[in-house]
């Protein structure tokens, strides 16, 4: 079993997206049984909550339901349940280096460096902005989910 974790700051925006993402592609390449996906956050403000409702409509309207996920806090024990901890933004790859375990860092990845044809290198947080930035994270979390999925299939499957 090869194992993610998506990481954001509130964990219900673009980190329980990614999770609905790439859940629906392991599942539509027949892998489901073969990769456990799951996504935290740096903070602890939505605990409990299910994602922001923008980030559910924009999921929704791409075939993707994320209404049964509920937001939860990283914790250090999930460098050592999950092979991949992926950052959307460099605040949360330094947050996630500053709780690490010594010896797992190598864990954690910057999720759009699985996506070399997008040209940012962050995911921007869409909390605070329009329903379009949903649409941009979107666009971009579908790529680095295809490139992420390569990169297990290459070294993990
Ligand atoms: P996310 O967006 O990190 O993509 O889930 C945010 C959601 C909530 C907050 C910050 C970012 N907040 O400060 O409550």
């Amino acid at each position: 079993m090869v194992s993610v974790l998506f990481v954001c700051l509130g964990n219900i925006c673009r980190s329980p997206t990614a999770e609905g993402v790439f859940r629906h592609l392991v599942a539509n390449e027949g892998l489901a049984d073969r990769i456990r996906v799951d996504s935290a956050g740096m903070g602890s403000w939505h605990i409990g909550q299910p994602p922001d409702k923008r980030a559910q409509g924009a999921a929704w309207r791409r075939g993707i339901d994320l209404s049964k996920q509920r937001g939860r806090q990283t914790k250090p024990q999930d460098f050592e349940r999950f092979d991949y901890v992926i950052a959307m933004d460099r605040a949360n790859f330094a947050s996630l280096k500053s709780i690490c375990p010594k010896g797992h860092e190598r864990r954690i990845h910057m999720f759009l460096d699985f996506a070399p044809d997008v040209p940012e290198s962050e995911v921007p947080d869409p909390y605070y902005g329009g329903p379009g930035g949903f649409d941009v994270v979107l666009d971009m979390i579908e790529a680095a989910s295809k490139g992420l999925l390569e990169d297990i299939r290459k070294t993990q499957l």
